[in-house]
């Protein structure tokens, strides 16, 4: 057993079948408090499966979740976000109707005036504020992932599961969001990141696990795993569409 105060989220042996596709096998993962974990692998290897598992949003898998100390396997995504652990999405989810100032304070706890500020700071920081009043529909692609990524600050969550959150955005913003990704670990926050850069990866992971066909192959620091012989079986024995190491 991993040691649980050092761990935030531990997964043991999680598996997900879809009919046939084993999403997941015997999947086992931890991420340590305060730190920033990766999470890498080819297209398709169960990456996102299992953010939709450990935040609740499929709740066919078997085997044990454990988020700060307490079983979280089978109970509702908005237990687990009550409890501290958020997560984005692949595909940007904004409110298009909404306002960007109004697609942050709906996230917040409350909707008094802290709310308000906290929502209008964290715009500040990432060079939005004067995007406030703007319908979410009208903001680029790239504009909308950030604004998704401060939806789920307004929470001040524990854990947040970041979903290839650079995907589709300008290198400007992608610099913007992994330095606020810093910049709140910093403050004591801790991430499980999948991301497909690399070079990403390596400047801001303590750790990585690699997914392949729905089981972990590797798991270290960066300059380990690079060198694995099943995570480059993995990336270039198949498929050389994502250049891995
Ligand atoms: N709801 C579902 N029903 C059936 N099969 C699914 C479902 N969700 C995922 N799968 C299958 O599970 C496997 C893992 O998919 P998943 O989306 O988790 O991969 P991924 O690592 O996130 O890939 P990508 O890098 O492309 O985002 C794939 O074979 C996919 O087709
Ligand atoms: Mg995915």
């Amino acid at each position: 057993m991993a040691d649980s105060s050092k761990h935030i989220l531990s997964v043991y042996d999680l598996s997900r079948d879809f009919g046939g596709v084993q999403a997941l096998r015997g999947v086992d993962l931890h991420v340590a408090r305060g730190s920033i974990t990766g999470l890498i692998g080819p297209n398709g290897s169960g990456k996102t499966t299992l953010f939709q598992v450990i935040s609740g949003l499929d709740r066919g898998a078997t085997g044990t979740v454990t988020f700060d100390r307490e079983s979280i396997l089978g109970r509702r995504p908005s237990q687990i976000y009550r409890r501290g652990l958020a997560r984005t999405f692949q595909l940007s989810r904004v409110f298009p109707e909404l306002t960007v100032l109004e697609n942050l304070v709906v996230a917040g706890s409350r909707h008094d005036r802290s709310v308000t500020e906290r929502a209008l700071g964290l715009l500040e920081r990432v060079n939005l504020r004067e995007y406030a009043a703007v319908l979410g529909k009208n903001l680029s692609y790239g504009q909308q992932k950030l604004v998704e990524f401060l939806r789920v600050l307004m929470s001040d969550p524990a854990l947040i599961l970041l979903d290839e959150p650079a995907a589709g955005v300008n290198p400007t913003l992608r610099q913007t969001l992994w330095d606020m990704v810093r910049h709140l670990n910093g403050l004591g926050t801790t991430f499980l990141v999948i991301e497909h850069n690399m070079e990403v990866i390596a400047d801001l992971c303590s750790k990585v696990y690699v997914l392949s066909e729905g089981e972990i192959i590797a798991h270290g620091d960066f300059a380990a795993i690079r060198n694995d012989e099943r995570v480059l079986e993995a990336y270039f024995g198949k498929s050389r569409k994502h250049g891995a190491a």
